[in-house]
């Protein structure tokens, strides 16, 4: 195993006792950064994207400046579409826009199912070139979407207000629907181990979209997708953790996916859902990330409200409930690592 100098967060993903709570930040290498804007500020998302120095470079930021447990991959989950044949840009202040979408089996067709460790080749090696850089300071963790979560992207093309096109395809032809969300989740499951073989400590599945169906939809089209990824992920002892927004009907479910740990949104009681699920897998979670609009008074008075409810004993991962907002202070952000780093003491 390798030597980390600090492996709370690989520890507390396992729930083995340790003596405070780790903290990182959904899109901690993000806008909300000048030194990411800064960087950003001479090439366009997808350039630092494919770029090994440039993703290394912002994916250190956080860690260096904010001073959390654990860094991810600066990446995106529509790489994986990308390798599917899929050509999108991130348009700004507007969000990813795909050059073409699936409608019909004859779209299926088009997507190419082959090579992903030479198509992707630049995320593996930014994997690389950021682990050599942290040196054992931080675990790594690597990510990827959902496959329902990916095929909702595939579907409507980008964002969308009521997604009617991706409700339409799995009431008017799921049959299509299963057939992508399989050839999905092999490329997703395909994906990730390459990720732990180019030496992350951790991956995560994100399930932004999981909320837009009801609690038997969201089993058939979602959560059974997920279940299959984790199954087939190669790994030793790798946590994986799956992150789902807006789905209060089914923290068994996904606690009962193999998952390590489960992500959950800020509308939770985070003991409620420990108690609900029992013993069974780490939390991930759940500070409403407008709080860090507050005070540091208030940032403290919510982050200790997160920690005791979760209560004694190990097994959580403090984080927000969804990603990091652009206009966030970053003096505010690392007030919230202190703060969770001094309060958590007394849960241990
Ligand atoms: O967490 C991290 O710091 C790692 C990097 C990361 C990014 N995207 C970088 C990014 C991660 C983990 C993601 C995941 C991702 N990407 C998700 C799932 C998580 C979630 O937020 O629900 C989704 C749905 C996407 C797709 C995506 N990427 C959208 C819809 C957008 C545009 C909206 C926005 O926030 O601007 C992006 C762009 C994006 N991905 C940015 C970053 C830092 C901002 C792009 C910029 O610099 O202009």
């Amino acid at each position: 195993m390798e030597n980390l100098k600090n492996d709370l967060f690989l520890r507390a993903c396992k729930k083995e006792p340790i003596d405070r709570t780790p903290i990182w930040i959904m899109r901690q290498a993000g806008r909300y950064l000048p030194e990411y804007r800064a960087v950003r500020a001479n090439s366009d998302f997808k350039t630092m994207v494919k770029t090994p120095e440039l993703a290394t470079e912002v994916t250190l930021q956080p860690v260096d400046i904010i001073g959390v447990d654990a860094a991810i991959i600066f990446s995106d989950i529509l790489v994986i579409p990308e390798a599917l044949g899929m050509n999108y840009e991130m348009v700004e202040s507007h969000g990813p826009s795909f050059d073409w979408t699936i409608s019909s089996e004859s779209d299926f067709n088009k997507l190419s199912k082959s090579d992903l460790s030479d198509k992707l080749s630049y995320v593996f090696e930014a994997l690389k070139l950021t682990k050599k850089e942290l040196n054992g300071r931080v675990p790594l963790i690597g990510f990827a979407g959902s496959p329902w979560t990916l095929l909702t992207y595939m579907v409507e093309g980008g964002g969308s207000k009521n997604f009617s096109k991706i409700k339409s395809l799995i009431f008017n032809n799921p049959t299509l629907a299963h057939k992508l969300l399989d050839l999905i989740s092999e490329t997703v499951s395909e994906y990730l181990s390459l990720k732990i073989k180019s030496g992350v400590n951790a991956v995560q599945i994100f399930d932004t979209w999981g909320g837009l169906l009801s609690p038997d939809l969201y089993k058939e089209f979602s959560l059974n997708y997920i279940q299959k990824v984790i199954a087939k992920v190669e790994r030793t002892d790798e946590p994986i953790i799956s992150y789902a927004k807006g789905i209060h009907h089914s923290m068994n479910g996904l606690a009962n996916t193999g998952a390590d740990v489960i992500s959950i949104d800020w509308t939770h009681n985070i003991g409620k859902v420990r108690r609900q699920i029992g013993d069974k897998v780490a939390i991930q979670g759940n500070l409403d990330p407008t709080v860090l609009y507050g005070s540091i008074d208030v940032i403290r008075r919510e982050a200790v409200k997160v920690l005791d409810s979760y209560g004694k004993g190990s097994g959580h991962i403090f984080n927000l409930g969804h990603g990091i907002l652009p206009d966030i202070s970053p003096a505010n952000t690392k007030a919230l690592v202190e703060i969770v780093k001094e309060e958590s003491k007394r849960y241990h």
